[in-house]
């Protein structure tokens, strides 16, 4: 599957603010996803990068001149029409406070405004400024005038800042802004779907500095969150201990162990439309859990475990209009083992992973599954990145039968 940014023509706006590096780097992450990038730019953003670095990443002149013969080497004329025409989507990043203002009051007088004028593809607009600039009533009152026009506006962070303020003006990170334009580019194909996704490990203490887990990192459940956010859907995701950041767009309900999983998972079931259970959930707690840290002279040689519940099994015991998907890590006899988990959790699909490829299953950031179905069919795909079999996934569960 390709993604979703693959072949489509991006036109990034650069705009001279002090964040412009970034825009270097946003550039790269765009053509590495497949895309054709043309570059134009205000006169001012070529006073903090480069030409030479916008053309070369991105493979064409660049434009910054209504006027200029020179920058027609891609065989535009006219060159804010042609482009404004057969663009699939406009990043503005970053976009200064003058440009946000040309924007919003329809000036057009140099080329990036002109052609943002012509523009009817999705337009992306990353403000990015001192605080007090950022937080000026005239620049807030430009930024809601574009949001209603339709531009989607990616807040700036937070932080301190070049020019020495402390606040929000900051440029989002090149990889925050790829998400944004991925996710406004996604088909809404899950939309008013409510999806709960589990995600990572589950920690089962032993005492407050030790406990029993496994090495889920909770990529492959951030990836399914994300990507059915992406589509529209009504995303939960019920996450174990991971380092990973917040997914935008998803409501996220962070546990630590089995037993708080259940709860919440179980807390939301009834209203679920789909339920996909990639956590890594720990079978077995110790039984007790010592208040202070145990004194290695003083520890038992052995630890008595108590079963923890089978949220799975019990969803599948509880569900209704519910579609029920699960993972299945094996080692080995990979069909066996899943296809068993799938009947005895009354699951629709079930995901295999066997779990001993080289780059596939627990951290990777890419995996190879095996997908079975109820009727007894199933379908092997090939390794692929984790956000990507996210989508092919979802693919799948949109063709299940509907309960
Ligand atoms: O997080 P990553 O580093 O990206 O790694 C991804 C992954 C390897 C964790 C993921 O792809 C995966 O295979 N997840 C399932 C791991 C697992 O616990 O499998 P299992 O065979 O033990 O459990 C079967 C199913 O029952 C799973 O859907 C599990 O969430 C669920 N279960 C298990 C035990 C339990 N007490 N309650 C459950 O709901």
């Amino acid at each position: 599957m390709k993604d979703i940014l693959a072949d489509k023509n991006i036109v990034l706006g650069v705009c001279g603010g002090i964040a412009a590096y970034k825009s270097a780097e946003l550039l790269r992450l765009f053509i590495k996803k497949g895309a054709k990038v043309r570059v134009m730019t205000s006169k001012s953003a070529l006073k903090f990068i480069g030409e030479a670095t916008l053309a070369a990443l991105s493979g064409t002149s660049v434009c910054s001149d209504l006027f200029d013969a020179e920058t027609a080497d891609d065989g535009a004329a006219i060159k804010h029409i042609e482009w404004a025409e057969t663009a699939d989507a406009v990043v503005i990043a970053p976009a200064t406070a003058n440009m946000v203002g040309k924007l919003a009051n329809g000036i057009a007088d140099d080329a990036l405004s002109t052609f943002l004028l012509a523009v009817t593809a999705p337009r992306f607009i990353c403000p990015s400024m001192n605080t007090h600039m950022y937080e000026n009533r005239a620049v807030q009152r430009n930024l809601d005038r574009l949001e209603q026009d339709g531009y989607a506006i990616l807040e700036p962070g937070s932080g301190s800042l070049a020019c020495g303020t402390v606040g929000p003006g900051r440029l989002p990170e090149p990889h925050e802004i790829l998400a944004l334009v991925t996710a406004g580019l996604t088909p809404k194909d899950l939309a008013s779907q409510k999806v709960l996704v589990t995600a990572g490990p589950t920690h089962e203490p032993l005492d407050p500095v030790r406990y029993i887990g496994n090495p889920s990192s909770g990529k492959m459940g951030f990836a399914l969150a994300t990507a059915a956010a992406d589509r529209g859907a009504d995303v939960t995701l019920v996450s174990g201990p991971t380092v990973l950041a917040d997914p935008p767009g998803v409501e996220l309900v962070r546990v630590k162990t089995a037993q708080e999983m259940y709860t919440a998972v179980m807390e939301r079931f009834a209203d679920l439309d789909i339920l996909i259970k990639s956590a890594a959930v720990s079978d077995f707690r110790p039984d007790t859990c010592c208040d202070q840290k145990v004194k290695k002279d003083k520890a038992a040689d052995t630890i008595c475990l108590a079963r923890n519940p089978d949220i799975l099994k019990e969803a599948g015991h509880a569900k209704k209009q519910q579609l029920l998907i699960g993972f299945a890590a094996e080692t080995e006899h990979l069909e066996i083992y899943a296809t068993g988990k799938l009947k005895e959790k009354n699951l629709d699909m079930i995901v295999g992973n066997l779990v001993t490829q080289a780059e596939a299953g627990f951290q990777a950031d890419t995996n190879q599954v095996t997908l079975f179905f109820k009727d007894g069919t199933h379908a092997t795909l090939p390794l692929m990145e984790k956000a990507q079999l996210a989508h092919v996934i979802l693919d799948h569960i949109r063709q299940l039968p509907a309960r």
